[in-house]
């Protein structure tokens, strides 16, 4: 009897607290939305949130496609809320404009995460130090050393020294497999980053495993990482991500010292002076101190700019090039027409291939090396575009969706070089400051400080590779014919990869190139 009536009244309990967790529930979400449409009104429209992840749950797979769908509803500036952090996301050239030209200083900042703390010792390279004398200097400094048109013109030896070894290589491969066009260029951007900065040349081996580390690092540095957005479940690492973050960390850090190490141990006024030593330099001079950590994190903003940026660049184009007969037949014409078949491309012809420089600058427009900028943050409350923005807003610029938007190109989706030379795109300014429909570098302050230099590397890089060699693609497993190359892409975090990566089979085309055996 006890019993029983004890499980009778068992129901009824649980059902009166499923009734009450219900009303808590409802009075919990009917509060967050009475907040959040109290405050809708300041700032822009945007999807609504769910209480503690905001909108976290809707970015899905590919973000960048994601939020431009969802600004196709809201427009071209959107809020969202990911977790407690109020973020702006930006998806038309007009919206780009008022946040990196007129506004460019107030959002000058960068959104700390997790992985810029790890990742760059507390933010104290250049990509993720908060805007500041400290940025300002050290930007300076590598674009002193190693990035302005006359160290460029300096390290022009490099590249085509680095550039002949990987044609070299190829025509030397006895390996019958189909050519993995990402990692070989992969190899020989970091080959040219490593040797412009710290003047070292490492073996095949050690920069596969270091291309694949820098890989790795701009994967975390770009991730939507729970922990960022909902710090008080940090701890729980539901991703996994801060773990992979110090496993990363301890290894760069590694090697990082040991390249300083060498260096101070190495002491030789004889060697020329390079990055490396300007910072060590620096690190000792009384009005603006470095500390270690400060030199690591500065080498490696340069060593990750200079290695996973070009290649994707690379294997898009070759990607395009091979889907489209005629474009490679006209890219072939004019490097026989400029280049000639007695020699291979050298930088110097670069300013005459003006189908090769078109061809990628539409690659970058449909395959923006980041499908978003790095998050910018505003530094205090100011009034944009009609709307009340608080302090510490993050803003999320979606060049992906300004590369293809149907109001500023015509028949955005489909791989026209041409548009770059006679139409709309020609009249595009390619250091970001007149037209913002083409932003693959950013605009206004922070924008890219590598723009000559990864456009250096991209256009040599192709131009070489469709000088030297026919492309065919590898014959399907299945069918025996010749593969369908699908043209999928994956985020990887800041990168833009394809999902499936480029295999292509060379033959030579011209004779010169077994003389380079
Ligand atoms: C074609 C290749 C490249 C592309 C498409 C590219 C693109 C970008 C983009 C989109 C940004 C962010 C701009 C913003 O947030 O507003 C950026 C920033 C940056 N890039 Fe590049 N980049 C390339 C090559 C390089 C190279 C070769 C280096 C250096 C060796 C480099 C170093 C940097 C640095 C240091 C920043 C941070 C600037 C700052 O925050 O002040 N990039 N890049």
């Amino acid at each position: 009897m006890t019993i029983e009536s004890g499980s009778q009244q068992r129901p009824v309990s649980q059902e009166l607290y499923i009734k009450l967790a219900a009303a808590f529930l409802v009075v919990v979400l009917a509060a967050w939305s009475f907040i959040f449409r109290g405050r809708k009104g300041s700032i822009p429209p945007g999807p609504f949130p769910l209480p503690i992840i905001g909108n976290l749950h809707m970015l899905g797979k590919l973000p960048h496609r994601t939020l431009a769908s969802l600004s196709v509803k809201y427009g071209p500036l959107m809020s969202l809320r990911l977790g407690s952090t109020l973020t702006l996301v930006v998806s038309s050239s007009e919206m780009a404009r008022e946040f990196l030209k007129t506004h460019d200083q107030l959002f000058a900042s960068r959104a700390p995460s997790a992985a810029a703390k790890c990742l760059t010792y507390n933010c104290s390279g250049i990509e993720f130090a908060p805007y500041g004398a400290y940025w300002r200097q050290m930007r300076k400094l590598c674009v002193l050393q190693l990035l302005s048109p006359k160290r460029l013109e300096y390290f022009r030896f490099i590249r085509e020294e680095e550039i002949s070894a990987m044609i070299r290589c190829i025509v030397n491969s006895d390996d019958p497999r189909p050519l993995n066009i990402n990692q070989t260029v992969s190899s020989l951007a970091t080959a040219i980053i490593c040797r412009m900065a710290l003047s070292r040349k490492y073996s095949d081996q050690d920069l596969r495993s270091f291309s694949s580390m820098l890989r790795e690092s701009f994967m975390l540095l770009g991730s939507f990482n729970i922990g960022d957005y909902i710090p008080y479940l940090d701890w729980m690492d539901l991703q996994g991500l801060n773990r992979r973050m110090k496993k990363i960390q301890k290894t760069q850090d590694y090697f990082l010292q040991k390249v300083i190490d060498e260096r101070v141990a190495q002491n030789d006024p004889n060697v020329p002076r390079d990055l490396l030593d300007a910072l060590l330099a620096t690190s000792a001079d009384t009005e603006f101190q470095l500390s270690p950590d400060s030199i690591k994190a500065v080498l490696f903003d340069m060593l990750l700019g200079g290695s996973d940026t070009a290649p994707p660049i690379i294997e898009w184009a070759m990607s395009e090039v091979l889907k489209n007969p005629l474009v490679l037949t006209k890219l072939q014409h004019e490097l026989e027409h400029v280049v000639g078949f007695g020699r291979i491309v050298c930088e110097t012809d670069l300013p005459r291939l003006v189908y090769l420089q078109a061809v990628v600058k539409e690659t970058l427009r449909l395959y923006p090396q980041g499908p978003f900028l790095f998050r910018h943050l505003s530094a205090e409350a100011r009034n944009v575009a009609g709307y009340e923005i608080p302090q510490n807003t993050s803003v999320l610029v979606n060049v992906w969706a300004i590369g293809r938007n149907p109001e500023s190109w015509k028949n955005a989706e489909s791989f026209q070089p041409e548009r770059f030379m006679d139409g709309v795109g020609s009249e595009v300014d390619a250091s970001g400051d007149q037209n913002l429909d083409w932003l693959p570098f950013g605009a206004g302050r922070r924008r890219c400080p590598g723009q000559q230099l990864g456009t250096l590397i991209a256009e040599l890089g192709l131009a070489q590779l469709l000088h030297c060699f026919n492309w065919r693609l590898p014959l399907d497993d299945m069918n025996g014919q010749n593969q369908e190359l699908d043209m999928i892409e994956r985020f990887n975090g800041i990168t833009f990869p394809r999902a499936h990566e480029l295999f292509a089979i060379p033959t030579p085309r011209l004779e010169c190139v077994a003389d380079l055996k």
